[in-house]
């Protein structure tokens, strides 16, 4: 490489806490000997969700003038604090990283190196070629890590998409749509909404947490979920809307059989309670959707579209039945294999519902 240290970009390090007090003084002490072996321009900032463990006396008796410790008390969460440092951040890097230890300090002038030289994203990863990690993790946690870096495939071909350690420029963060991740993974949604294209992952021993314990719960994974769901309505649009449509479509097929069962156990008579399964199935359906692909419209009031939705179902069923007709008309054949005609007629009936939906009942504002 041979260009003197100096010329690496200055970074703000940005540092999320909650309740780590008893690691900062062994972060600080190898980030300022990293700081100053590479002459590094290099600020920290320890976003704190107000911890009350002693971490505002740790940093005030550390004394150092190149770290600023912000104190959130409102929007807590660990990704809503990286964004709140990227805003308060005042260099040329944006870099992201644990408190606990895990991440090696010593790892930051190889990122900010990999930047310079013009990579858009840079990841310290446990999974590419020299990587590691010392967690001792039971086949469960295993598998859970697997599991949720095999659903990120879809946006990103990273080995350690999961990773928490990630050094960004900073005009990067303001060119991206806008950020609105729920959970923890802020390094995926940084990746996915900043349109990364040069991506460098670079191998760093993960250690086991120096203090304290983890604060990730399972509440955290399922929001996962949900992030990688606006994740994808996001990167494939109506796409995913229109998966999303048809998977609450399907379960209201098994709504509507469950209520069908219930009913005429509860000895409904069965005509009234074929009729009332679909009303129910058609309400959870309404419920779902206006909860997931259509959650957007949530801001206005539900009656008025719950009839729009009532009215597009049955619009739906009237384009389903047509086009049922229309096929065994012109297509004679399908007389003897009315499961064709049915078949084309629901892929119609589902095209329609899900157009009124979106574009009638659920427009977007
Ligand atoms: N401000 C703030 N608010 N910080 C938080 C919060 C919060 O609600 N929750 C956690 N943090 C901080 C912790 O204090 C720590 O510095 C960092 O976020 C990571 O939390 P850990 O509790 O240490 O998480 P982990 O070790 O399970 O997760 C790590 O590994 C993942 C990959 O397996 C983190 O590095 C993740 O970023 C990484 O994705
Ligand atoms: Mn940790």
């Amino acid at each position: 490489m041979g260009a003197s240290p100096t010329e690496l970009p200055s970074v703000s390090v940005i540092v999320p806490t909650y309740q780590e007090a008893l690691n900062l003084p062994a972060l600080v002490e190898r980030v300022e000997r990293v700081r100053a072996d590479h002459h590094l321009t290099l600020e920290m900032l320890i976003m704190d969700d107000d911890s009350r463990d002693g971490t505002e006396e740790a940093v005030a008796a550390l004394g150092r003038d190149w770290i600023r410790l912000i104190v959130r008390r409102e929007n807590r969460g660990l990704s809503a604090a990286v964004l709140d440092g990227f805003r308060h951040a005042r260099n040329e890097v944006l870099l992201v990283m644990d408190a606990d230890l895990s991440h090696p300090p010593e790892t930051i002038p190889e990122m900010l190196r990999r930047l310079r030289e013009g990579a858009d994203f840079v990841l310290g990863s446990r999974y590419v070629e020299g990587g590691s990690t010392e967690e001792a993790w039971g086949i469960l946690r295993w598998i859970n890590s697997k599991a949720a870096t095999l659903l990120a495939r879809p946006f990103t071909r990273l080995k350690d998409p999961m990773s928490g350690f990630f050094a960004i420029l900073r005009s990067l963060p303001e060119t991206a749509a806008p950020m609105n991740p729920v959970g923890y993974k802020i390094g995926l949604e940084v990746l996915v909404k900043g349109n990364c294209e040069k991506v460098v992952e670079i191998p760093i021993h993960f250690s086991q947490r120096f203090k304290g314990e983890s604060k990730l719960s399972l509440r955290e994974q399922l929001l996962y979920l949900e992030h990688l769901r606006r994740l994808a309505e996001y990167k494939f649009g109506d796409w995913m809307r229109f998966l999303e449509f048809s998977l609450v479509g399907l379960s209201g097929a098994f709504v509507n059989l469950a209520a069908l069962t219930l009913l005429v156990w509860f000895s409904m008579p069965v005509r009234a309670a074929v009729a009332a399964a679909i009303f129910i199935a058609m309400l959870s359906n309404f419920v779902l959707n206006r909860q997931f692909p259509f959650a957007y419209a949530r801001e206005k009031h539900w009656l008025p579209q719950l009839f729009g939705f009532i009215a597009a179902s049955s619009i739906g069923a009237g384009a389903n039945y047509g086009t049922a007709l229309l096929i065994l008309h012109f297509w004679p054949l399908t007389l003897r294999f009315p499961q064709i005609a049915a078949s084309i007629g629901i892929v119609a009936g589902m095209a329609s519902n899900y157009l009124m939906t979106r574009y009638v009942v659920f427009k977007k504002p």
